[in-house]
Order: C-alpha cells, then structure tokens, then sequence
C-alpha cells in the first residue's frame, strides 16, 4: 500500500499519519506470527549496518536480532571500531558502506549527520536516536499503547521531565495520531521551539493538543499516559548535578500520578534512573507497561527493517 523505496526513517515527522499506523500495525502482525511460530523471513540474504556512536542495550540487541529473526544479517559496528572514529567522513563512510550492506541504522549525537548520511548513501538509512529524535522508539511506544488501549485518538499523553530527543518524537507522533500531548519541563529544558511548532501544526490537522508547561501537577490531571525519560541524556553528564537540582518536583512518583486517570499506563523507553525522574515503585507499579514498550522495540524494528530494507 506504501511505498518507502528510496526512503529514510530518520524522523516520523517526514511519514503521514497512514503510514506511522501502518508500521504500528504491521509491528503487531509480526508480533503474532512470533508467537504463532509463523515464519517470515522476507531479509534473508539482506545486511544491516549498525553505527554506534554510543551506549545501548535496546535498540542493539533489538534491531541484531529482529535482522535475525527476518532472515538476514546485522553486522555490529561500534565507532570506536570502524574508521569513522578515525576521522574518515560520513561521505566517505556512507559511500562505501552502501556498496557493501542493504541498509544502515545508525545511533548518533547529530541529525546533521544522519542527513549527510543519507544524502551520500544509496541505501535506507534509519535514526536510532540522535540528539533530536528517537524514531524507532515511539514506533514501539505507540504500539504499546494502542495494544493497552485500543486507540489513539483523543487519549491524553503526558511527558514529564526533559524535552529531549524521546519527547521530540512522543509529541510529533502522538499529535500525529490525534491525541492530546502536553509537555511539563522545567524552565530551561523545554522541548525545541521548531519540534513544538511542528507538533502543533499537527495537533491541529489531526484534532488533538499540544502544551508546553511548566507544571507536573497540572500537566498529569486526567492523564491516560505518563511518560517520562532521564534528566540527562547520554552525552550530558557533566551536567548531571545542575539537572538533579533544576527538575527537583519533576520526579514521576505515586503522589504525582493520583490526578492521572486510574487506567493510566506509566512508560518509559529505558534506561531508567530509579529515584530520579520515577520512584521505584512507579516503574513496578501496576500501571506500568516498561517492559512490554521495550519488547515491542524488537516488533517494532522488525516492521521498518521490513518496509525500507530491499
Ligand atoms: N530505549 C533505548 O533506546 O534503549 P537503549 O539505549 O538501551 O538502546
Ligand atoms: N534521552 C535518552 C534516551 C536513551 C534511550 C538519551 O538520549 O540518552
């Protein structure tokens, strides 16, 4: 029905609503036939290069595997050992890897980079995270929440914390969606004003929300979702101590979540710093779907590895 031949996935603010459903849905379809034992192997004989230029437990093993599982082969390639932590160039890099692999995932501190990847490369290049989004996750966080609930539209989702890369795509996909997304950072940490503005152009083509506050209490009344992540990203940490005092009433605890719906799924895309931005019995509650977001990154992957990957 889509067409993503000659495509990117580096941030779902390039995708229509119609086509972010139809990688949710087709992430589910693959979960099924997982667990039905059905086999589907559409990759065999396809690579995937994946460029790490930092820390990860989910996206890695996710997207190793889930090639795996699709018939193919990823092939690992940390910065540290290819070239590119050399200083040769992304240009030089995405050239000679597109004669080699069919695709290429790559985890970066720059957009820009994954721009100029793209633009020098022949094969699909997919963001598995960068400073300003993180694709791949709200893929698998908007599965889990239609999985729990049924449906989008109208739901209301709450981030709490720092406006970073997991929010940026949270608050582009879910007013893509038609649901009401607001946003409660401290003063400082806001989300980027170009991703707020996208975000409410969208809101208001798809009938939902979106607000950028600055107060959790207010931000979580009637919530459907409570969504939180770090306070500081990978790559921040000289900043940990001003953070730690600057989202001091940020923290997603049992207190907080009274004025949220009682349905309420608490998410998180993990890692999580437990006593930090959510208490521990928060993220061990019952109304926490951590665990089922983070599998769901493997379905998830599986559906764009499917749809870009030829
Ligand atoms: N959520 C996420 O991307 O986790 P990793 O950093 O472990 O990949
Ligand atoms: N915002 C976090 C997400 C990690 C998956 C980071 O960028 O480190």
């Amino acid at each position: 029905p889509f067409d993503f031949n000659g495509r990117d996935f580096l941030t779902l603010a390039d995708f229509s609503k119609e086509e972010i459903e139809y990688f949710i849905l087709l992430g589910i379809d693959l979960k099924e036939k997982l667990k039905k034992g059905v086999p589907f192997k559409p990759l065999a004989g396809k690579t995937l290069g994946m460029i790490f230029e930092k820390s990860s437990t989910r996206t890695r093993v996710s997207f190793e595997v889930g090639m795996v599982q699709l018939g193919g082969y990823p092939l690992f390639l940390s910065k540290q050992d290819i070239q590119l932590g050399r200083g040769e160039t992304i240009a030089d890099t995405a050239r000679v890897l597109s004669r080699y692999v069919d695709g290429i995932m790559m985890r970066t501190d720059s957009q820009q980079k994954l721009i100029e990847m793209a633009r020098y490369s022949t094969i699909p290049i997919i963001n598995g995270l960068s400073d300003l989004f993180h694709p791949t996750q709200a893929i698998a966080d908007f599965m889990t929440i239609y999985e729990h609930k049924k449906k989008w539209q109208g739901l209301k989702l709450v981030y709490i914390g720092d406006g970073n890369n997991v929010a940026h795509s949270l608050m582009i996909t879910g007013t893509k969606l038609g649901m009401d997304v607001v946003v409660a950072s401290p003063k400082g940490y806001e989300p980027n004003a170009k991703v707020i503005q996208l975000a409410k152009e969208e809101a208001n083509r798809h009938g939902g929300k979106l607000e950028v506050i600055n107060d959790p209490q207010v931000a979580v009344i009637g919530a459907d979702i409570i969504y939180t992540d770090v306070w500081t990203s990978m790559g921040q940490e000289q900043e940990t101590r001003l953070r730690l005092e600057h989202f001091k009433g940020f923290q997603v605890n049992s207190q907080l979540l009274k004025a949220a719906e009682k349905d309420h799924l608490f998410m998180h895309c993990l890692p999580a710093h437990r006593g930090e931005e959510v208490t521990d019995e928060v993220i061990e509650g019952p109304n926490s779907v951590v665990f089922d977001e983070a599998e769901n990154r493997l379905h998830a992957h599986k559906a764009i590895l499917t749809a870009f990957i030829r």
